[in-house]
């Protein structure tokens, strides 16, 4: 039975018909229709071959989590409307997938070979209007220049958790419709990624390049990028200029990487449309003046769980749209009251101060009245979680059993002593 005849029949009489089409589903498969889509579900089923009889007006046909090894064309024969094929999670080989196995497919154009982890080549001669294309968590080692060289349409490619060593230049020379690229958690190193590599997909959006043993950001990005995720790399340091291409950027992930010790003056010159910097858990220590310029649109900046000692009065002054600002588990000791002023950050609502070595004294008073008096403008988040390293007789003291009248610095508290 196919969806046509299901839709005829719901005229009819719509409870009958959803028990009975159900029924008439190709065994052991589910029949349903999502968001207009026509979807054949036969995921988790056993399967170790491709069910013949599939509903002939199928758009979207789940083959997840079974033991299949191999397809072949016949297997999709008269599919004319097939637009999505997911394949993830089978036991597919190089040798399983025939290269005319999506040709005759008018409709096609969403492949899913993730977790088949006896791939270890990329599929050849995949059809020409593939626009999607999963490819995760298999064994490749390599793309070549050939590898997508066909498949002009490509919009969406993950090709993330493989063993990729290498991608060969000119490897995306004619993906000019790429939106979306995931290349990350493979083994590539610098030299494995050419400079200007990623340039003539000059759509691209959203770029992952998460754990790829980086040690530099790569140059030659397109200018295009949206989103760019260079988390969990061992890059060192970030030069003057290195993002000034990137216009368009609103996300940059740095986070989880304790190597990145070292962020020059005007290194992020050019992101003025960053909103979201994930830059927690890297191992900067010194800030200046100069280290945030360029942010100017920046609303939320991550800096927890890091190394930084000191900010100077301006560290902040360009991000002058932040909202929320984390800077938990540092090396803070102090805290000058001009980092945070709401003259130069008129937006700024939320800071996240804990878990910082703080030295109570005359200093942080303000602070302390701050926190004391409203705590708005901006609201230190969690101020309960605020403890005392020094001075000796306040170590491990918590802000909350504290008053500003404890923060006193050498002389003062002297005298106070004296008086008391
Ligand atoms: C397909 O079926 C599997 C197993 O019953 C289920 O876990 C999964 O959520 C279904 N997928 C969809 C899109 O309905
Ligand atoms: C690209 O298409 C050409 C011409 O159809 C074909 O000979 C070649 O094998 C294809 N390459 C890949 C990697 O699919
Ligand atoms: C910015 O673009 C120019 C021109 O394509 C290029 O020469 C330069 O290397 C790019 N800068 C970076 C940091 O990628
Ligand atoms: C707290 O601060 C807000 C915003 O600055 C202000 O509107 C409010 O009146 C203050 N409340 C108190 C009790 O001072």
């Amino acid at each position: 039975m196919d969806f046509t005849k299901i839709s005829a029949l719901l005229l009819v009489g719509s409870c009958f018909v959803i028990v009975s089409s159900f029924a008439a589903c190709v065994k052991p498969c589910t029949c349903f229709i999502s968001d207009g889509t026509r979807v054949v579900n036969c995921s988790t089923a056993g399967l170790t071959s491709v069910p013949a009889d599939i509903p002939s007006d199928v758009q979207r046909l789940i083959l997840a989590e079974n033991s299949i090894a191999s397809v072949s064309k016949k297997d999709f024969k008269g599919l004319d409307f097939l637009k999505t094929v997911d394949l993830s999670n089978n036991q597919l080989t190089d040798d399983g997938l025939p290269v005319d196995t999506f040709d005759d497919l008018p409709s096609f154009g969403a492949l899913d070979l993730s977790y088949n982890e006896k791939f270890e080549n990329f599929p050849t001669n995949l059809p020409g209007n593939l626009k999607t294309f999963s490819f995760m968590f298999n064994k490749a080692t390599h793309v070549t220049e050939d590898t997508f060289s066909n498949l002009t349409e490509l919009a969406n490619l993950d090709i993330s958790n493989n063993q990729l060593e290498s991608v060969a230049s000119g490897s995306f020379r004619n993906l000019r419709n790429l939106k979306s690229l995931d290349i990350g958690f493979n083994p590539i190193k610098e030299d494995g990624l050419p400079v200007s590599v990623l340039k003539p997909a000059e759509k691209l959006q959203t770029l992952g390049l998460r754990s790829a043993q980086l040690t530099r950001v790569p140059l030659d990005l397109p200018g295009s990028l949206q989103s760019l995720d260079l988390g969990l790399n061992q890059i060192r340091e970030l030069p003057p200029n290195i993002f000034s291409n990137l216009t368009d950027l609103r996300y940059l992930s740095l986070w989880l990487q304790p190597s990145l010790t070292r962020i020059h003056d005007n290194a992020f010159k050019g992101l003025g449309k960053l909103q979201v910097l994930y830059a927690d858990s890297c191992g900067l220590g010194d800030v200046t003046d100069g280290t945030f310029n360029g942010l100017s649109g920046v609303r939320s900046v991550y800096l927890g769980s890091g190394r930084i000692s000191h900010l100077p009065a301006g560290a902040f002054r360009q991000m002058e749209s932040v909202t929320s600002l984390r800077l938990e588990r540092n090396q803070l000791t102090t805290l000058e009251q001009a980092v945070l002023d709401t003259r130069t950050l008129p937006r700024l609502s939320d800071v996240q101060l804990w878990g910082n070595p703080w030295t109570c004294d005359c200093h942080l008073r303000w602070l302390k009245e701050h926190i004391d008096n409203n705590n708005t403008a901006p609201t230190v988040s969690s101020p309960y979680l605020m403890t005392c390293t020094a001075p000796p007789r306040l170590k491990g003291r918590a802000w909350d059993t504290l008053s500003p009248d404890d923060f006193l610095c050498g002389d003062r508290y002297h005298k106070n002593s004296q008086q008391n």
